[in-house]
């Protein structure tokens, strides 16, 4: 659209911009709409002060230069989400790198599988429930893979690492200022998921401030950040997991009914290694072929009494209990002369079931006391404390299988603060 020099339309630049005798009047202009994708985008203007100025433009010169900044907004929009993948990819979704196949075929196991391509494609809360280590991360990330949302995002928050002074700035982003220390504005994790999945694990972690926030984002759909009182809506899908039972926690008053409820819309029970029958041996020879392209050794197999005993084991820390055990058991038995041979085979007494166990009372037991050093004529003090430390630790971390969080919680003791003493105990 060109309007003529003489257009007795008010002009948009009057009086707006400086001159030496505040009167500045354009008096060439001309506008064109934007397309992007068929959406109309912006309008992009000329404008000129001397009459005339656009009278020898070549139309043709001017349509492509006009497609050319549509091409550029377009362009620029593209990089920008392209960023804002890369982003999620590196620093907040699921690490997809891991093998997402899910072994086995019991019939508990075909359930698990119907059941999730069931309530996948709904939009319900999903609430996944099971022992540590049998696999509530990978069937999460099934059910998102098996979703509509499956081309959208899935963002991982671990409820367990998250202290309760930065939890609901992580979840739901903050303001700049809005405490000291937020130097600039921050996007939460739900803002960051909007249109995809968020995975919430071990939630049963997560503190009773945050939860009360939380239940009010899945009641209405909406986040504020910290330091705003603005509503911003988000579209997400919840996924969560723990490993505690949930509703023990709730009668302990240490988790809100309310939202408990919320996220159990669909609780999916993950069945224990010791459940699945004939699948841990699947799953020994899924861990075995990985554990011989490691090793770069011939093929690595189990002999009767080993998968005996593997199928009689009562597997506390399951899958991934089973998947160290191989690791351990393959390492123990690629000897340099058992390489020579065509096959490496895994006798029972490759099988060390048990540094994780060291003889403690199963689940739940009461924490056994540690004997503390025997007495001598002079004790130092605070070498004795720190070892006992060390054999509480490793005591508690070996009943949880090695799982930190879990051992901290056992403990009483906070995450960080934790990790600080293994480093400082030195305890590996
Ligand atoms: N069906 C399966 N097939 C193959 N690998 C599996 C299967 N289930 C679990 N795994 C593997 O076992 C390991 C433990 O699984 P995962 O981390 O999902 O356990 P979890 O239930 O989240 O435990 P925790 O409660 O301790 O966090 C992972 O390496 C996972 O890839
Ligand atoms: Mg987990």
């Amino acid at each position: 659209m060109r309007f003529a020099a003489d257009s007795d339309l008010p002009d948009p630049y009057d009086g707006l911009i400086e001159s030496d005798n505040d009167q500045l009047l354009v008096h060439d202009c001309m506008g064109v709409r934007i397309f992007i994708d068929g959406e109309p985008w912006g309008v992009l203007t000329l404008d000129a002060l001397a009459p005339g100025t656009f009278d020898n433009i070549d139309p043709m010169q001017l349509s492509t230069f006009i497609s050319l900044t549509a091409a550029t907004v377009k362009a620029a929009g593209m990089i920008a989400s392209l960023e804002q993948r890369v982003r999620y990819a590196t620093q907040t979704s699921f690490k997809y790198n891991a093998d997402h196949d899910m072994i086995g075929d019991s019939e508990c196991m075909r359930k698990l599988r119907n059941e999730i391509s069931i309530v996948a494609p709904s939009e319900l809360a999903v609430l996944i429930l099971g022992e540590t280590g049998v696999g509530k991360e990978l069937v999460a990330l099934r059910i998102h893979l098996e979703s509509n949302r499956a081309d959208q995002v899935m963002v991982y928050v671990n409820c367990a690492a998250l202290p309760e002074s930065i939890a609901e700035s992580e979840l739901f982003g903050h303001t700049k200022g809005a405490f000291s220390g937020a130097v600039s504005d921050r996007t939460g994790k739900f803002e960051l998921a909007n249109g995809g999945t968020i995975f919430l694990d071990e939630i049963g972690e997560l503190p009773l401030s945050i939860q009360a926030k939380l239940l009010r984002t899945l009641q209405n759909g909406e986040i504020q950040r910290v330091g705003s009182d603005k509503q911003i809506k988000v579209n997400v899908r919840i996924i969560a997991a723990t490993n505690r039972n949930l509703q023990q926690a709730v009668a302990a008053g240490l988790f809100r009914p309310d939202l408990y409820h919320r996220l159990a819309v669909y609780p999916l029970p993950v069945p224990a290694l010791r459940e699945r029958g004939k699948d841990v041996l699947l799953l020994a020879g899924a861990f075995l072929e990985k554990n011989q392209q490691r090793l770069g050794v011939k093929k690595l197999r189990l002999d009767q009494d080993a998968r005996k005993t593997l199928l009689d084991y009562h597997w506390p820390g399951n899958i991934r209990e089973l998947e160290h055990l191989l690791s351990r058991a393959a390492l123990k038995s690629a000897t340099p002369e058992n390489r020579l041979a065509d096959f490496i085979t895994i006798s029972p007494t490759y099988l060390d079931m048990g540094p994780e166990q060291l003889n403690l009372p199963p689940d739940d037991g009461p924490t056994p006391a540690v004997s503390p050093p025997a007495p001598s004529a002079s004790i130092d003090f605070k070498n004795a404390v720190d070892e006992f430390q060390r054999q509480l630790i490793r005591q508690q971390l070996a009943a949880q299988q090695g799982n930190m969080a879990a051992a901290a919680r056992v403990l009483g003791l906070d995450r960080g603060n934790f990790h600080r003493l293994l480093k400082r105990l030195e305890v590996k």
